[in-house]
């Protein structure tokens, strides 16, 4: 396969790019580049010059890491991209973990995508998922 891969070098701007291309309207530029400066991990797939996906880890590194936006470009979905990404998200958490302890590797997803989750060895729980709109003073 062509594609590269970068580590911890997405941009913000490249973030919103790829955003934008499944879910529409981004967050701004300001909040996006403050949440890349303090993403534990980002890795990023490209053809040739063009990006194509991307995701990130957040999380604590001993107890807890959370997998947020996941995205492969529609037109590179379907051809093992989004397997990729996951590998490389689990080989972060193999690579600094600490060796012989068990940990928390959690997402979110929407119903149709956890059939996804689910060949990595991903499972739903009865948790439920709150959450709000915060508006910052
Ligand atoms: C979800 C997403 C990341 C999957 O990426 P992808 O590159 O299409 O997935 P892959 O081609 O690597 O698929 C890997 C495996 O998962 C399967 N798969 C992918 N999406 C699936 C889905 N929605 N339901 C069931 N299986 C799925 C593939 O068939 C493949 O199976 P196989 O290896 O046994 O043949 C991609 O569809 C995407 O970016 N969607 C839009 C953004 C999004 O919703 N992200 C998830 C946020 S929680």
């Amino acid at each position: 396969m062509k594609y590269s891969i970068k580590y911890n070098e997405l941009s913000a701007e490249e973030f919103i790019l790829l955003w934008e291309t499944v879910w529409g309207q981004a967050p701004s530029l300001e909040q996006t580049r403050l949440a890349m400066e303090h993403t534990l991990f980002r890795v990023s797939i490209f053809d040739d010059d063009t990006i194509i996906a991307m995701a990130r880890m957040i999380g604590d590194m001993g107890l807890d890491y959370y997998i947020k936006d996941v995205i492969v470009r529609p037109e590179y979905q379907g051809k093992g991209v989004g397997r990729m990404l996951i590998n490389e998200l689990m080989k972060f958490v193999n690579d600094n973990g600490i060796s012989g302890t068990q940990i928390f590797v959690e997402l979110c997803a929407m119903p149709d995508k956890i059939p996804f989750y689910e060949k990595f060895g991903f499972h739903a729980n009865e948790a439920q998922r709150l959450k709000m709109m915060y508006q910052v003073r």
